[in-house]
């Protein structure tokens, strides 16, 4: 029996530290805002890296970069695999890097072992998947899904107002509709667990069955502006102070209602913003998470009816917007069995888990078969720049996602997938 191929861990490794270079901020995490300088610097190390590997490199309209491999057959469907180089204000190096930096040391090992594959393999970094810059998230890999319009998603604004089509033509990286992704076979994305389970567990490698469901909202609290020292606190509407009550009562209810659901306020801004002035608005946000559609859906009600009535109480205005709802998604099982059968060959310990946190490969599944790998992440941080995976997992990880591409890069077209 052929031995079991193995990523190269240095040059992976270097290649995490090049990019952990760029957007870093103090104390070791990454502030790369998708489509910023930062973000466009990361993509042209990338596009480098990738026509050093000989791949044939390709842009979108949503600015989605490809690089492609090709395989003895041209005209089979192809092998997809990567993640996203964007991160959240104050990132780690790992969510979402690894995903495409392990995509392309699958190229590499796979070129320095003169190894042909039946299909193609395209590695792909995805536009915008954190939502940190543009709500909501996902948008290049959900513009390519069909989940959104070329339009919608040129016409996202960051919080100053800037366009996501503008922002995306000033860093030169504008690509076509003709070439998104198409007849993928299979996607496959490697990325950070970045809940506690997998280290909990002492287990090495997660064969990633599903990602929950979620929503997000946005409140916008009104009530009357003022004077801090001369109006009497029973003369205020107090726009914060209801928000707060609302902050309150929201982690209750998730609470209350069961044990798995999650909710957070992540961003809140007062206006005027200033400490001697009453808050007269608050504009805040709500994600509300649960791996089970119909629990998730009662705790969106509960929360709405829930903020509701202490607005009524208080006597201000309140209005709740849908920014976002996502429902769960089941991956695909045939890859999820050959994660745990790569895990296998190679002596890992693994399990199957639902991912907590959204994923490219959730839209991608919409159009192809998807699935991921995880691996631990130290105290289960994430979206911080405590971020940390140990080099030893990231082997384990980059050594299942080589085996599960090259088993799959050499697959019949056979088996029918319906989504
Ligand atoms: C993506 O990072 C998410 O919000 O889960
Ligand atoms: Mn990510
Ligand atoms: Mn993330």
């Amino acid at each position: 029996m052929e031995p079991v191929m193995t990523v190269n861990l240095s040059r992976l490794i270097q290649t995490m530290k090049e990019s952990a270079k760029i957007g870093a901020i103090p104390g070791g995490g990454l502030r790369r805002l998708s489509l910023s300088v930062e973000d466009k610097a990361m993509r042209d190390l990338l596009r480098e890296w990738m026509i050093d590997a000989g791949l044939q490199v390709r842009l979108d309209d949503f600015g989605n970069m490809y690089g492609r491999r090709e395989g003895r057959n041209k005209d089979a469907s192809v092998v997809m695999v990567g993640s996203h180089l964007d991160t959240q204000p104050e990132g780690g190096i790992y969510d979402g890097i690894l995903g495409v930096l392990s995509a392309l040391e699958v190229i590499r090992v796979l070129n320095e072992n003169d190894i042909e594959t039946e299909r193609s393999i395209e590695i792909v970094n995805f536009t915008n998947e954190e939502g940190a810059r543009f709500e909501p998230p996902m948008l290049g890999s959900g513009g390519v899904a069909g989940i959104f319009s070329e339009n919608y998603v040129r016409e996202r604004k960051d919080q100053e107002g800037k366009l996501y089509g503008e922002e995306l033509e000033n860093i030169g990286y504008a690509g076509t509709p003709e070439n998104r992704a198409q007849n993928i076979y299979r996607f496959l994305e490697l990325h950070i667990e970045q809940g506690p389970i997998l280290e909990e567990q002492k287990i090495s490698v997660g064969a990633v069955e599903g990602v929950q469901g979620m929503n997000w909202l946005e409140v916008i609290v009104s009530g009357d502006p003022g004077h801090a020292g001369t109006v009497p606190l029973n003369h205020r509407k107090d726009a914060l102070m209801s928000a707060a009550k609302m902050a309150l009562a929201i982690q209750h209810i998730a609470k209350e209602t069961d044990e798995f659901a999650k909710v957070t306020i992540g961003r809140m801004q007062l206006k005027p913003g200033s400490t001697n002035c009453i808050p007269h608005e608050v504009v805040f946000s709500i994600d509300i998470r649960h791996p089970n559609d119909d629990i998730r859906e009662r705790v969106v009600e509960l929360v709405r009816e829930r903020i509701s009535t202490i607005a009524l109480l208080d006597g201000i205005d309140i209005q709740i917007k849908d920014l976002w709802e996502i429902k769960s998604t089941l991956f695909s099982e045939d890859i999820v069995q050959l994660v745990q059968q790569g895990a296998k060959e190679h002596g890992y310990t693994c399990r199957v888990m639902m991912s907590g946190a959204g994923h490219d490969a959730k839209y991608i599944h919409h159009i192809a078969p998807s699935g991921m790998v995880f691996v631990p992440s130290v105290n289960g941080k994430s979206h911080c720049k405590e971020e940390l995976t140990h080099w030893e997992d990231v082997e384990k990880g980059a050594n299942v996602l080589l085996y599960v591409v090259q088993n799959l890069a050499n697959k019949e077209d056979s088996d029918l997938y319906e989504c």
